[in-house]
């Protein structure tokens, strides 16, 4: 074939040929690839689409000030004018308000059905029975307390005053004269207290309710007219001891404060301390905590001054007579320019979005990585001497460019249509950023990937985790982030989770983005690291430190979980160990074997004594010593442990080849993992061109070939990609590389009608199969194993295999498993037969059958009632002739060849006819069936009963 003095392939030209190999492969999947790619575009495609379907909702003349085509000069032309006057109640938030309208100031009033009454809970019984909150009639109460009682009595009396006093033209002033107030929830926003336009009354705090205390008003401010409905409520003052105890009963009736969450909310509450006539001190309780249904909190603070002012007004009538009175006319807020409803998507939604467009390559690198593993083509390259060395740099490197152009296509196209989360940070720390998880992703995926061999439950939990990651990170660790009171400790344990470090250094650049677009600043710098706030710095330093480590441990379970390194767990240890002289051992290991060599056949013994003898003299003339080699699966659940190959000694010299026969479950297959390094011996052990199987698995893949039994090939590649790829491994270059190929292609009979160049999903299962005996063919090994080869094939294909198999062998040594008998007369230069984990007899098929088969086989029907007859004849013909079977009238015997001659035979059969009706006769030699059936059967009967 090619050059035979070329030596095992280098690391580069590995790496060159899986390099190429990859390129091709991914330009088959260009269709795929391209949409990975285009999946950010997608995703910012629709963000940028969702932003613009926001800003027109929030544009709608409704979500803005209101305006209006005012005819200003007469002659019929206007002029769009917008403001507060313009505008429902809707549009007017958004509106300039040059001059604000001014507000009568309310007391905050607890709503009637949980103002303060007698409880249980609460030991004074000067509170109300509990019997007003289902007629609505409840008084409101305020507490007092001070040093001078019967002072603060009158000080509280003078705050509530006996009626309303309406004066009709000027209603705001009457409302902030008398004690005026509201249940309704105030606004951050208090251009408009919501107090006037909410469906509840204007609560009028008076001593003593009339029955005709309810009445409506209309209030006309600027533009707006009002009707309110006021309405009288009964103002109560209590005396308390101390201020400890207002402090308990305001505890109790806070609507959490009790066990029972019974509610008994009161106004306010005064601690008059030590006043007097000449002084005046004060102490308010009020309430400026009011949350509505969603949870969100709005500061009542708007209604706390009126509360203050009734104090003041109160010393001030005590202390200057009733007539004195300082009225608090108004509130009002400071004037506005007017404004727009925006909301930034890309910040709001953002980490989320780019969360899920970031950890969306993780399911295809993994899905890409068990597939090989899943078809077994990770461990078929490897038994064609791709190490593990190139296999890692070239897949790294491989999904390394992918995720870069990914990431990178994404950065520049979210760019470009102008999300301020790209533009506004610094690219230099978005690109290390990004690279950084992208690293630590890939290495992630190497190691998830050792826990699957199946690709569907791999892409599915990829996918569930990814989506997963999302949701769980934007709807609780980012509250977590944004609680500052949660330990800052549990969030840096909470990013060890990759996907959640990812997370959190996606929420960091949003916001730095949100507040450098909205203070009109830049996003974040370098230089931000440094502040605490910002986790982006532990994110970084948690995933470099995670990347390394990851890729360690992933290497290392690769290492000693993946098939076919056979690496025991603390391989790395090996260097030490090997230090020590290695001794072959062969009178220990024989000590075991002791009780199989004595049931060994003579032949078997025969073999195994050749072994022993080259293991002490060792000459390379035998390309395969296999020394009584075992392996015991550990029983399990009860069964007893079992014997899958129990203890085998075999030589094979360079230009044969030995096929192995044996009935299904005989430990064929087990004997060839053992040998292709896929599962450890239990025992022994083999040297293939002198490398110990044990040891030096990798340097023995350099010279092996296999054909699996199971067609191990790569859908998109054709069959001639195959074999360059393969030839490559095996450090063929050059013409000498498409020599090579050309030939074996066109010796496996591929070669025509451009079959070569089809991909190799698209070939019959004949094909598949010629080209997995080519591949294993390729580049000259020195040891080939071809499991059951010619299966599946058409006879003139299969006859070509042979030709191919045939010519093969002259330089190397061929083990193969058949259970096609033909197969195995015509290929083979020995024969194996391998019955219940032992060879049961080895030689070449002519051998075998003289030794197992020294008959012929003589059969003969006459009608049921001469069988005695045709008996007699036999007898008489060799007198050790051996029935083997009857039938109605057809009888078999065995006839030792060297008892008879077969013109005797023919003369006896004459005879017979002139006697009685012979049917039908005939004698066969036997064939290496009959030899296999006896041969198996023999020892399965000796094993059962032994
Ligand atoms: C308490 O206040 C009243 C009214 O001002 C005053 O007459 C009385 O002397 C004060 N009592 C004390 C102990 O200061
Ligand atoms: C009622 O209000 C008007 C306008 O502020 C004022 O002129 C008038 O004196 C008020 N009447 C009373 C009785 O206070
Ligand atoms: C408050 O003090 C007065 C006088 O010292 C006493 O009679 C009353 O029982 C006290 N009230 C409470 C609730 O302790
Ligand atoms: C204060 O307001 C909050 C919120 O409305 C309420 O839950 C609480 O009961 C009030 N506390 C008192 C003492 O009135």
């Amino acid at each position: 074939m090619a050059d035979p003095s070329h030596g095992p392939a280098s690391f580069w030209t590995q790496a060159n040929a899986l390099l190429r190999k990859n390129v091709i492969y991914q330009r088959r999947n260009m269709k795929t690839n391209i949409l990975l790619i285009a999946f950010p575009f997608i995703l910012c495609l629709l963000l940028v689409l969702l932003q613009a379907f926001v800003n027109s909702q929030l544009d709608k003349p409704s979500n803005n000030c209101g305006c209006a085509c005012v005819n200003k000069t007469g002659n019929g032309q206007c002029e769009q004018v917008c403001g507060l006057e313009y505008s429902d109640l809707d549009q007017a938030g958004t509106c300039s308000i040059p001059n604000p309208p001014e507000w009568p100031p309310l007391l905050q009033i607890p709503a009637p059905e949980y103002r303060a009454v007698r409880t249980d809970f609460i030991p004074f019984t000067d509170l109300p029975n509990e019997s007003c909150r289902s007629s609505g009639s409840c008084p409101a109460t305020f507490l007092f307390t001070g040093n001078n009682q019967s002072l603060g009595e009158i000080l509280a009396g003078n705050m509530i005053t006996s009626s309303f006093t309406l004066n009709a033209s000027d209603i705001v002033d009457s409302i902030a004269t008398n004690v005026s107030g509201s249940a309704s929830e105030p606004e951050t926003n208090n251009f408009l207290d919501p107090a006037f336009v909410s469906s509840e009354p204007i609560y009028n705090v008076q001593s003593q309710c009339s029955s005709n205390s309810t009445f409506s008003v209309s209030l006309q401010q600027s533009f707006i007219e009002l009707q309110e409905v006021v309405s009288c409520v009964q103002g109560l003052h209590l005396w308390r001891n101390s201020s400890s105890e207002i402090n308990d009963e305001l505890y109790k009736g806070y609507r959490k404060g009790n066990l029972e969450r019974k509610i008994n909310e009161i106004i306010a509450a005064y601690d008059f301390l030590n006043s007097n006539g000449n002084s005046f001190n004060v102490n308010i309780w009020y309430n400026s905590t009011y949350k509505d249904d969603a949870g969100q909190t709005s500061i009542a603070l708007v209604r706390v001054p009126r509360s203050v002012n009734l104090a003041s007004n109160a010393y001030l009538q005590f202390s200057r007579g009733p007539g004195t009175k300082m009225i608090f006319e108004f509130l009002k807020e400071m004037p506005k320019p007017q404004t727009k409803v925006r909301l930034d998507l890309s910040s709001l939604l953002g980490t989320l979005f780019f969360t899920w467009v970031i950890l969306g390559l993780f399911p295809v690198i993994l899905t890409s990585l068990v597939y090989e593993k899943q078809q077994k083509l990770r461990i078929m390259m490897k038994m064609h001497g791709l190490g593990d060395g190139p296999y890692w740099m070239i897949s790294y490197a491989y999904f390394l460019l992918l995720s870069l152009i990914y990431m990178l296509s994404f950065v520049i196209f979210g760019s470009v249509i102008g999300l301020k989360f790209f533009t506004m940070n610094d690219y230099s720390l978005q690109f290390v950023f990004y690279f950084i998880f992208i690293n630590l992703q890939i290495s992630l995926a190497f190691l998830v990937a050792a826990m699957f061999s199946n690709i569907k439950t791999a892409s599915v939990i990829g996918y569930i985790c990814v989506f997963g990651t999302g949701l769980l990170g934007g709807f609780l660790f980012q509250f977590f982030i944004q609680d500052t009171s949660f330990p800052r400790g549990w969030i840096i344990v909470m990013e060890l989770y990759p996907g959640f470090s990812l997370y959190r250094g996606l929420y960091e650049f949003s916001e730095a983005s949100f507040t450098g677009n909205y203070l009109g600043t830049h996003g974040m710098r370098w230089g931000d690291l440094s502040n605490s706030m910002n986790g982006m710095k532990e994110v970084l330093i948690i995933m470099v430190v995670e990347w390394l480590v990851v890729l360690l441990v992933a290497y290392y379970i690769d290492q000693v979980v993946s098939s076919g390194s056979g690496k025991s767990p603390l391989f790395f240890l090996q260097n030490f160990r090997k230090k020590r002289p290695s001794i072959r051992r062969p009178s220990l290991q024989r000590q075991g074997s002791k009780v199989f060599v004595q049931m060994d056949k003579p032949d078997v013994s025969q073999e195994r004594e050749k072994v022993e003898q080259l293991l002490l003299e060792p000459n390379s003339s035998h390309a395969i010593i296999v020394d009584n080699l075992k392996k015991v699966y550990p029983g399990k659940d009860g069964n007893p442990a079992k014997f899958a190959v129990r203890g085998l000694s075999l030589a094979l010299p360079r230009g044969e080849c030995f096929g192995m026969l044996g009935p299904n479950g005989a430990g064929k297959t087990t004997f060839i993992s053992m040998m292709i390094g896929l599962t450890k011996p239990t025992s022994g052990t083999a040297y293939v061109d002198g490398l110990d199987i044990l040891t030096h698995m990798e340097g023995i893949y350099t010279s092996m070939g296999v054909c699996p039994q199971h067609d191990l090939l790569w859908e998109t590649l054709t069959g001639r990609e195959h074999l360059l790829f393969y030839g490559r491994l095996k450090n063929l270059k050059g013409s000498a590389l498409t020599q090579a190929v050309e030939e074996s292609l066109r010796s496996v009979n591929l070669f025509n009608g451009g079959v070569a160049d089809k991909q190799a999903g698209k070939y019959s299962g004949g094909m598949k199969r010629r080209l997995s005996v080519a591949i294993s063919l390729i580049g000259d090994p020195k040891v080939v194993y071809m499991d059951e080869p010619s299966t599946g094939l058409d006879p003139a294909s299969r006859n070509n295999l042979w030709n191919v198999v045939k010519r093969a062998k002259q330089d190397r040594a061929i083990i193969l498993t058949t259970h096609s008998m033909e197969e195995a007369e015509v290929l083979c230069d020995r024969l194996g037969i391998f019955v219940d984990g032992s060879l049961q007899c080895i030689g070449n098929p002519k051998e075998l059958k003289g030794r197992y088969g020294g008959s012929y086989v003589f059969t003969m029907t006459t009608s049921p009632d001469h069988e005695e007859d045709v008996e007699k004849m036999v007898r008489h013909l060799s007198p050790n002739a051996n029935k083997i079977y009857l039938l109605s009238g057809t009888q078999k015997f065995e006839l030792p060849k060297h008892d008879i001659r077969i013109a005797d035979v023919f003369q006896a059969v004459e005879n017979a006819k002139s006697k009685f009706t012979v049917f039908a006769w005939g004698l066969a030699d036997t064939t290496l069936e009959d030899v296999f059936i006896k041969v198996a059967r023999g020892a399965q009967a000796f094993n059962v009963w032994s």
